[in-house]
Formats: C-alpha cells, sequence, structure tokens
C-alpha cells in the first residue's frame, strides 16, 4: 500500500512540474508573439514616416522623433530591426523597406575615424546577407571589415575606440567593441583570410586582460599607451563612476564573448561569458523582473532609471549562452533569466502602444546618464536586441 501511494505521489509530482513547464511554454509563446506583432506594427509605421529621404530613426524625444544620418553609431539598427521582422512574416512591404534601410548606411562601408563600424554595416548588411543572400552585400561589408581593421595596431593588439578626448587618452578602447568584431570573423570565413578573425582574437583576449576586474565585471573604457602597448586608464565615460558597472557595459561583454565562443569554440571565450552572467545574474542589484538600473552601483538605487536596452541585449545573449554552455542548471538558468526579461519588456510597462513612443518597439532605455544625453527614451538598440532576442528564443522551438 505504502508503495502505491509513494508511487502515486511521484507521478502527481511529475504532472505539476509537466503542467508547469506547458505553461511557461505557452506564456513564452504568447510572450514572442505579442512582443513580434507589436514590432512589426511599430516598425511598419516608423519605415513609412522616413520614406523618401535617407534619414535613419534615433530616438523620440519631448514628443518629436529624432533622426540620424547613416554616421551615428547607432544608423544599423533599424535596418536590422526590419530584417528580423523580414526574417519572421516575409511580406514584400518589409522586405522592401529593409532594402531601403540598409542602403542608407551603405556609405558607411569606408568609415574608419571609430570603431562602430561593425554595429552599423553587420546589423544592417549582415542580415540582409543572412536572410537574402544579396551577393552584393559581401562586398561592402568585406570593405567595412577592411575599414575597421586599420583602427588595429598589432603592438597594442586591440581597436581603438575612439579618437577624441585626445587630452586625455591616448589609444581608448571601450567593451562595446566586442561587438564589432563578429563582422571581421564573418570577414576571414567569407575571403579565407585569416587578418580579420586574428585581429578580433586578439582584441578579445587583450580586452579579456584588462577589461576586467576580479568579479568578472568590466570597466567601461581602458586607455592604452600608444608606444608600450599597456593600459594606463581605466575609466568610465557612460557609467556611474571608474570603479562601478555601467549595466549596458556588462551586456556588451556577454554578448560579446558568448559570440566569440560561436565564431571560435575556443573555451575561455564561453567560460569568460559564463561568469559575466553569473555576475549580472546573482549581482544583488539586479532587480527580480531582469531590466537592470543604468548601473548596477548608481548610488539610489531603487530610485534610478532602469536600462531596457542593456535588459535586450543580455536577453539575446543569455539565449545564445543557455545553447552554449555545458552544464544543463546553467543552460535552464541562462533560458529563465532571458525568459524574464523578455515577460518584462513584452509588459505594458516596457512595450509601447501601437501609435505612441515615436513608433519605436521599446521604452524606458537610458544612452548616456552622465553626459545628460537619452534618458528614459526609446532608443533603436535597444528595439534590435529585443527582436533578435524574441526571433532568437522562437527558433529554439522548445
Ligand atoms: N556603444 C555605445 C553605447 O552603448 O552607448
Amino acid at each position: 500500500m505504502k508503495k502505491i501511494i509513494s508511487s502515486i505521489s511521484i507521478l502527481c509530482s511529475l504532472l505539476v512540474v509537466l503542467l508547469s513547464c506547458a505553461d511557461s511554454k505557452t506564456e513564452m509563446q504568447k510572450t514572442i508573439e505579442k512582443g513580434l506583432d507589436r514590432a512589426t506594427i511599430a516598425s511598419l509605421e516608423m519605415a513609412k514616416s522616413l520614406e523618401g529621404n535617407k534619414l535613419l530613426p534615433k530616438t523620440f524625444e519631448n514628443g518629436q522623433l529624432v533622426t540620424s544620418d547613416s554616421k551615428w553609431w547607432c544608423s544599423g539598427f533599424f535596418p536590422g530591426v526590419l530584417w528580423y521582422l523580414y526574417e519572421n512574416n516575409p511580406t514584400d512591404e518589409l522586405k522592401k523597406y529593409a532594402i531601403d534601410y540598409t542602403n542608407r548606411v551603405e556609405d558607411q562601408k569606408y568609415t574608419t575615424d571609430n570603431h562602430d563600424i561593425g554595429f552599423m554595416i553587420y546589423c544592417s548588411f549582415g542580415n540582409g546577407l543572412r536572410i537574402l543572400g544579396t551577393d552584393s552585400y559581401n562586398d561592402v561589408i568585406v570593405q567595412a571589415s577592411q575599414s575597421l581593421s586599420t583602427r588595429y595596431k598589432d603592438h597594442i593588439g586591440v581597436i581603438r575606440s575612439w579618437d577624441w578626448n585626445t587630452d586625455v587618452w591616448q589609444y581608448p578602447v571601450i567593451i562595446d567593441n566586442m561587438m564589432n568584431l563578429e563582422m571581421l570573423m564573418w570577414a576571414s570565413r567569407y575571403t579565407g583570410d585569416s587578418i580579420y578573425a586574428d585581429i578580433a582574437k586578439s582584441h578579445a583576449d587583450k580586452t579579456m586582460k584588462e577589461h576586467f576586474r576580479e568579479d568578472y565585471s568590466c570597466f567601461h573604457v581602458v586607455d592604452y599607451d600608444t608606444i608600450t602597448g599597456d593600459s594606463r586608464l581605466k575609466q568610465t565615460w557612460q557609467g556611474y563612476s571608474d570603479t562601478s558597472s555601467w549595466a549596458r557595459g556588462q551586456a556588451w561583454a556577454l554578448y560579446g564573448y558568448s559570440m566569440m565562443y560561436r565564431e571560435t569554440g575556443d573555451d575561455k571565450y564561453l567560460n569568460q561569458a559564463e561568469r559575466i552572467a553569473d555576475f549580472i545574474i546573482h549581482h544583488p542589484n539586479m532587480p527580480k523582473d531582469g531590466i537592470p538600473y543604468w548601473d548596477f552601483n548608481a548610488p539610489n538605487i531603487p530610485d534610478e532609471k532602469r536600462d531596457a536596452s542593456a535588459a535586450a541585449v543580455m536577453a539575446s545573449a543569455f539565449i545564445e549562452l543557455s545553447q552554449q554552455t555545458k552544464d544543463n542548471k546553467l543552460s535552464e538558468l541562462y533560458l529563465n533569466t532571458a525568459g524574464k526579461q523578455l515577460i518584462t519588456l513584452t509588459s505594458d510597462e516596457y512595450l509601447a502602444e501601437p501609435g505612441t513612443n515615436g513608433n519605436f518597439i521599446l521604452k524606458h532605455s537610458v544612452g548616456a546618464i552622465p553626459r545628460d544625453q537619452e534618458i528614459d527614451v526609446p532608443l533603436t538598440y535597444a528595439d534590435y536586441y529585443y527582436v533578435e532576442a524574441l526571433m532568437r528564443y522562437k527558433k529554439l522551438e522548445l
């Protein structure tokens, strides 16, 4: 009798687990569907509103749409959003706009005065190539990779990020720069020339050595001596302080090393991404809903702005990392964290109602609080990584 009762209770527990799995699966499916539907409505409206000119959306402030030309570091994100939405729902209208907005960024393939070429060209042309296979896009991305490579100095071993503030910095590199390496890895595969991948790996290795603290949080800016190649300053530009952990910086780091593991299969990058993930997930100031404050050490938490863009970048990276880790428990943790972030971003608090928010998808991102720029506004990269994360989750087919 005892045995029968115990078997029944095991069966019941199993049923409860199965039912709750099915519930959370349905919740994620609904979240993804709602997020992609809203993103499509908003992005088509945005595309129509800028039809016939060469502008790109930047943000929405004081009730006004703010646009940029292709030079702004974010110019590739809106075309990238259109490509993801076209991949999800291949209509002629989305395709037409994706091609149009991608073409607006092409002149940036010659950019050599900053490091953001990967963001600009790979999010736009890279996605277009992946989804549509347009042959001419190959040449654009190779040219962009050549331009980016001019910013690498062998004796320093990293790609220079910025050319300004030269009174203070000699050779500044920001953690964000990890994101530009994906394009270089592609360029080596496509051309057969290892130079691009060699640069990317050198940059990732030296950044791993110089940008990270013992707890695997990272500095925003590391400045290198142009003669010796040694680091000489470790600072912030967009975070709260030089010793704090700027939320989006931690997100770029997480995404960057997970991406480098995908591109190289080298375990050191996977280990690095897992340690960064550990810092983010278990940080005492990480809110339960998964949307970080703009800096993990902002002085007035919980009365500080959240940053939806950092959450979106993290969510996308956590989904990828959940498929890379060799530890089943970590895989579940990463996927649950991303799921929670996506559910929060898809709630009324963050996901804009159609026809509001200047036709951006998400509300409540932060560009640079210490610079008094883009505080609690929509931003194109929040939208891009949100849509990418929705698509990544959808493709898991759980
Ligand atoms: N890459 C600039 C930023 O994250 O604000």
